[in-house]
Order: C-alpha cells, then sequence, then structure tokens
C-alpha cells in the first residue's frame, strides 16, 4: 500500500430545491409507473435544477460547502478540477466560472470530462498534481445538470437522471489519512452503447439534428447494464487488490447511483453486505459525476464516514469509463 499523498479534507453538496418524482412523468406524457421504475433501477424520485440553477450555481454551492468544513477559504486553493458531462457552455470551461464565482484567485481551474467516472478521475488527477508538488490544495467538484441533456419525450431514458453537484477539498495528507488506492480505466470502443450522437463538432446543431433529437443522450440500456456490473466488479478488485485489503476491510463502500441493481451486483463481487453499502439513488437518480460526491457527503453527515473509516468508492459511466479508489478518514 503506498503512502497517501492527499486526503479528503472537507465534502459538500449542492442539489436542486425542486424534486421530481416516478408519479410526476403522467403530467409530461411520459407511459411509465412509479413501480417499473423502482423494481428495475430503485429511484423514486431525482431533483431538477429550475429557475437558473446552472452547473456552475450547483458547483458552487457544493464547493462552499466543502470549504467550510475543510477550513479552507478560496484563496487557498491552487487548483479546482470540475467534471461535468453538462458544462454550462463549450467553452470556456465550467470550472473557470467556477474559479470566478469562488474568488479562488490563485487557483488553475479545468474541466474533465469522464461521465460518471468524472469524479474519482478528479480525485486522481488533483492527487497527482499534489505528488508532483504543483499543488498543496485542490477542489474537485462533480457537477451535472442531466436535465439539460435527458430526452423528455424518451421514457427508457428520462425517468434515470437527476441534477445536482458534489466536491470534496483534498490537503496534503497527515497520520495515514487519505487516499490509499486508486484505479482508473476506459474502453472506447463501447462510446456508442451511451453518448449524445450529435451537436458537437463534427455535426454541429441543425433544423435535422434537433428534429432527430439526437443532441440528447442515448443508451442501449441492457448492455450498459452489463458493462457496469462487470466493470465496477474489476475496479473494486483493482482497488482492493492496490490497497492490500478485502472486502471485509471495507467499513462502508460508496457505489455510483445509478441503478440498485448494479449496486448490489458490485456489492456482492466485494464480498461487501448491503448494511455496509451507502445507497441514495433513490432520492437523487443517477447524478453522473455528481453521485459519489453527493453520496460521500451524506455518508460522513449522517455519520456512516467517521474518523478512522475505511470507504471504497467504484464509478462507472459513458466512454465507457470506469474506477475506484480506497480512502482512510
Ligand atoms: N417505464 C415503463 N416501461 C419502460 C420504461 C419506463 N420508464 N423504459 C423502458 N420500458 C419498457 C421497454 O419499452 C421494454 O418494453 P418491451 O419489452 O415491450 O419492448 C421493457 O420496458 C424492457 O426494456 P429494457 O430496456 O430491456 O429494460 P431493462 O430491464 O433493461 O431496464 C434500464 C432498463 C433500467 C435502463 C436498465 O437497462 C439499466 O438500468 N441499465 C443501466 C443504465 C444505467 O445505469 N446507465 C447509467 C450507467 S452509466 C452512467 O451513469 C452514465
Amino acid at each position: 500500500m503506498k503512502r497517501p499523498v492527499a486526503y479528503i479534507a472537507g465534502t459538500g453538496r449542492g442539489l436542486p430545491a425542486a424534486r421530481m418524482t416516478n408519479h410526476d412523468f403522467a403530467a409530461i406524457g411520459i407511459e411509465t409507473s412509479h413501480e417499473w421504475i423502482v423494481e428495475r433501477t430503485g429511484i423514486s424520485e431525482r431533483r431538477i435544477a429550475r429557475d437558473g440553477e446552472t452547473t456552475c450555481s450547483m458547483a458552487a454551492d457544493a464547493a462552499r460547502n466543502a470549504m467550510a468544513r475543510a477550513g479552507v477559504h478560496a484563496g487557498e486553493l491552487d487548483v479546482i478540477v470540475l467534471s461535468t458531462a453538462t458544462p454550462d457552455r463549450l467553452l470556456p470551461s465550467t470550472a473557470v466560472d467556477l474559479q470566478a464565482a469562488l474568488g479562488a484567485t490563485r487557483a488553475a481551474a479545468f474541466d474533465i470530462a469522464a461521465a460518471c467516472s468524472g469524479w474519482l478521475y478528479g480525485l486522481t488527477v488533483a492527487e497527482g498534481l499534489m505528488m508532483s508538488g504543483a499543488a498543496e490544495t485542490a477542489l474537485v467538484v462533480g457537477a451535472e445538470k442531466m436535465s439539460s441533456i435527458t430526452d423528455w419525450q424518451d421514457r427508457a431514458t428520462c425517468v434515470l437522471f437527476g441534477d445536482g453537484a458534489g466536491a470534496a477539498v483534498l490537503k496534503r495528507a497527515r497520520h495515514g489519512k487519505g487516499i490509499l488506492a486508486s484505479f482508473m480505466r476506459s474502453d472506447g470502443t463501447l462510446a456508442e452503447l451511451l453518448y449524445r450522437p450529435h451537436g458537437g463538432a463534427t455535426t454541429p446543431f441543425s433544423a435535422e439534428v434537433l428534429e432527430g433529437r439526437t443532441q440528447y443522450v442515448k443508451m442501449a440500456g441492457r448492455e450498459v447494464f452489463k458493462h457496469a456490473v462487470r466493470s465496477m466488479a474489476e475496479a473494486s478488485d483493482r482497488a482492493l487488490d492496490a490497497a492490500k485489503l478485502t472486502g471485509n476491510d471495507i467499513d462502508l463502500l460508496i457505489p455510483h447511483q445509478a441503478n440498485v441493481r448494479i449496486i448490489e451486483a458490485t456489492a456482492k463481487h466485494a464480498n461487501i453486505p448491503m448494511e455496509k453499502v451507502f445507497v441514495n439513488v433513490d432520492r437523487y437518480g443517477n447524478t453522473s459525476s455528481a453521485s459519489i460526491p453527493i453520496a460521500l457527503d451524506e455518508a460522513i453527515e449522517c455519520g456512516r464516514v467517521r474518523e478512522g473509516t475505511t470507504v471504497m468508492l467504484v464509478a462507472f459511466g459513458a466512454g465507457f469509463t470506469w474506477g475506484s479508489m480506497v480512502v482512510r478518514f
């Protein structure tokens, strides 16, 4: 096991106030039922950004909460890494909008795109910057306005996603606490199982794109499900091996919150009982890269993560990308 370089000094979340329940889909003409959605996904409701709530504003709420918990001022941040699949605009990054909103005057800031695995990728990138000496204090945010890329006429996807943001402040590790192991992987040959076909530089927005609704997320649900189960199993094995631990040593598993059946399969593979798994997908749906930091923040708030707790984080997302991390608090 490596000596930790970075530890999570504080976490925060930023969630829109507006709740959309499974029953609310009837009002927008979607043929579905609460029972179908709960049985297949475990989701009961999700938050939806309204009234000027943006990826940046949710990120800023999460960041301010994390900085308050960590006792860090914006001026102390050396770098801001913001993971998002839903930037407020394409140029410049949402990270620089966040830098401005926070007044983090000496921070470098950039976005990364690794879909639902993005926050774990971001933590690993920030840890690397700390390892190299380029940063002492880092802010890593996952922020998503998934409602802006959801096809609200497609019942197979629109019931799955939600909006929100989560953040952590990383400081230099002390007393053996911090990131003990991490793992990242990708397979772009499978990109078109979960993607937005059009609206990028090769096929910009046009009347045709809008007509065909191909700017929205398309997903081969069953295929994605199978790959998610397989890849999250691999990711948990790799992080445990690297940390020289087994599932028995993990006090709490916090997996990406996409689907409760994927979460159960991941826990079973790692030999971690469901009592040691944090689940909040029922309340927020799939918030992509925000899901793990939101869950971690709630787990800390309700006392399930304390001093000495060993946590495993496992993610999977579009790309495909997947990854994992073992962290001692
Ligand atoms: N309500 C009611 N019926 C529905 C709905 C809905 N919201 N959506 C689809 N159906 C119907 C389909 O039309 C289909 O009907 P048919 O048999 O008459 O053709 C039937 O339900 C079964 O559809 P499937 O897509 O095969 O259903 P499945 O059991 O695979 O569940 C689901 C779909 C929930 C999307 C599942 O495949 C899944 O969870 N996949 C993983 C998705 C995921 O987690 N993605 C994100 C991971 S990566 C990331 O987070 C970005």
